[in-house]
């Protein structure tokens, strides 16, 4: 949820780390900071708020300082405040860190370096690993570990438990950072201008396309000569390099006003990205699942977990499941499937659905199931996350770096990459042809133009959020695999505009929502062409009947829909399995005009980070 940079070469660090924290700022953007090697010590300056605040408070400092390490901050322990932000410092100021994660037994260790006569200075967790650097590295510990900043850093990780991706600075040791990681992203990179390290690969890649991912327990020594890799008993080690694709302007608006606008725009390419090579021999392929056909047969209970957007894009998964594939299916938000005992065999596959791949509670929520005896496959858009790699099986959405908070094109991605595991089911139990797959695949890859069509003209929604800007409160509404749009819908509109916005399945209506209906209240709904349309355009009626204004989503050419609604948005015919990648689109759009015309940050709302690394 934070976000870490670092930098040691023969270049000024300053623009290096504030260009570092700038695209990590995604991650986390309630403080910032940095800590530089200067003139024999260590300067730190912090700033609450956006980097460009830390970078104005940087602009009286020279360049000369050519090492340094930065953080952008998503609070955890310790409200955001300048005393919070990290770097964090020892006592005598020579030592400093910064932290992504959690250390869960920092209380303790707090009281045992209080009663050992270290002072501290923030409310946060990480500012005991600093002490506890301090001490190792001064010789309180004994000299084993004396005057060597990896070494201390390795006597401090051995004290502490939890999460934690660390890289630390010392005034002592010019040109070195010392990194380390546990259940926390860190990547690494050695280009022509020095060492680089970071949590995301976004912040390392003009450095360098070729990076080494930081295992669990290994260590990283960067020099501007280069960078050393140590496994946890201390052996040195060559970590794989792992060759980065995608491009640096994936970190650019690209000429779009901001990160989602222009994500939602790559939709059509997403869709294709994920669909490609997909069909061959006229039956699907996932190979990266690494299960055969006939044991994909042995199949009998799905669970798809997951939270947030993800989690809505499992309810759709489970309408394509059961109604392809027969299976019974549960979804189930990772927070919740952790801590009861959920019925899993060896027969039940679980398929974890992440963006990131490293929310919390969808990586608990895997070892759990796999403990069990459960399949894990993962869906998740980044390339050796920790969801990937803790699966039996994983596929790859091929969304590309999503960068605003609110998720859209990964949205999509993980759509299609669960319709296609649906079909997969369904092959491998017999329960579709291999004629009905071929019809299907062609369909969901027409998609990717249907959604292009959309966005040629977003005239309607851009008048239905005109309309709605101003409301209070929204209810989203729908029947079916409509109603799991309508989860996604409220969750955009609410999480970007700060709009209060609910979704309920359109029969449930009667059973409570529709008392908050009066004149001009905003109901939007979901009524594409579905074998439940009828019963829809009945809950407009009585939507209606109540003042309330309504907004649609519907099927080009059904007129009938302009007789009931105040606005209708109008989306290419698709089979109704297909409507929630289409009927999506609109909705992402209407959200984000919303904010806009609330004059929300619509890349990064308050409160929020984009990636969820804690409980
Ligand atoms: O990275 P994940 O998909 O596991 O994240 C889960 C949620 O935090 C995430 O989908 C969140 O709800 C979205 N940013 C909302 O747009």
């Amino acid at each position: 949820m934070c976000g870490i940079v670092g930098y040691t070469g023969a270049n000024p660090v300053k623009p290096r780390l504030i260009e570092g924290l700038k695209r990590l700022e995604y991650r986390g953007y309630d403080s910032a900071g940095v800590a530089m090697q200067q003139d024999g010590g260590l300067t730190l300056v912090h700033r609450v708020g956006k980097v460009a605040e830390l970078e104005e408070a940087l602009s009286s400092f020279d360049d000369s300082s050519t090492c340094g390490i930065g953080h952008t901050r998503w609070a955890t322990h310790g409200a955001p405040s300048e005393a919070n932000a990290h770097p964090h410092s020892s006592c005598q100021g020579d030592i400093a860190i910064v932290h992504n994660g959690i250390i869960e037994n920092f209380a303790e260790l707090r009281e045992e370096l209080l009663s050992r006569g270290h002072v501290f200075t923030s409310q946060t967790d990480t500012e005991v690993v600093a002490h506890l650097i301090e001490e190792a590295y001064d010789g309180r510990e004994g000299d084993a570990c004396k005057g060597d900043l990896m070494k201390a850093l390795r006597h401090a990780v051995g004290r502490i438990v939890g999460a934690y991706g660390i890289a630390a600075v010392c005034a002592q040791e010019p040109g070195r950072i010392v990194v380390t990681r546990k259940d926390s992203p860190i990547v690494l990179a050695y280009g022509e201008e020095g060492a680089y390290v970071a949590s995301d690969i976004i912040a390392v890649i003009e450095a360098s396309r070729d990076v080494a991912v930081l295992e669990d327990g290994q260590f990283a020594d960067m020099t501007p000569e280069g960078i050393s890799y140590f496994d946890a008993a201390g052996n040195a080690i060559e970590p794989p390099i792992m060759h980065v694709d995608w491009d640096i302007d994936v970190a650019e608006k690209g000429g779009y006003p901001d990160f989602m606008l222009k994500e939602i725009h790559e939709q059509p390419r997403v869709v294709r990205d994920t669909l490609a090579g997909r069909l061959s021999g006229g039956s699907l392929v996932i190979d990266e699942l690494g299960l055969s056909l006939e044991e994909l047969n042995l199949i009998d209970r799905v669970y798809v977990i997951a939270c947030g957007t993800s989690y809505h894009a499992g309810l759709i998964a489970k309408h394509l499941i059961e109604m392809w594939a027969r299976i019974p299916t549960e979804v189930e938000v990772a927070s919740e499937f952790r801590y009861r005992n959920p019925i899993v065999t060896p027969s039940t596959l679980v398929v974890a659905v992440s963006q990131s791949g490293e929310t919390a509670d969808t990586l608990a929520a895997i070892r759990d199931a796999r403990i069990k005896g459960a399949k894990v496959f993962g869906i998740t858009n980044v390339v050796g996350s920790p969801v990937a790699r803790e699966s039996d099986g994983v596929i790859y959405t091929k969304a590309n770096k999503e960068i605003a908070v609110a998720s859209t094109k990964s949205f999509l991605g993980q759509v299609v990459s669960l319709t296609l595991l649906a079909m997969l089911l369904a092959q491998s139990k017999g329960k579709l042809t291999l004629g009905q797959i071929r019809l299907l695949y062609s369909e969901l890859a027409d998609t990717a133009e249907q959604i292009e069509e959309i966005l040629s003209d977003t005239t309607a929604v851009e008048e239905a959020a005109r309309a709605c800007k101003d409301a209070a409160s929204a209810l989203f509404i729908g029947r079916g695999v409509g109603s799991a749009i309508c989860y996604e819908g409220a969750l955009k509109l609410k999480e970007i505009s700060y709009l209060h916005a609910e979704a309920y399945a359109a029969g449930e209506m009667k059973h409570g929502p529709i008392a908050l209906l009066d004149e001009g209240f905003p109901v939007i709904v979901v009524a594409t062409q579905s074998p439940v349309y009828d019963k829809v355009i009945s809950n407009i009626q009585e939507s209606k009947a109540r003042g309330a204004m309504v907004v649609a989503i519907a099927t080009e050419g059904d007129q009938e829909i302009a007789k009931h609604a105040d606005h209708v948005i109008y989306i290419p015919k698709v089979r109704d399995a297909f409507s929630p990648i289409t009927a999506s689109v609109p909705l992402q759009l209407f959200a984000r005009e919303i904010a806009v015309l609330r004059g929300c940050d619509v890349d990064q709302p308050r409160n929020l980070a984009k990636s969820v690394t804690v409980e």
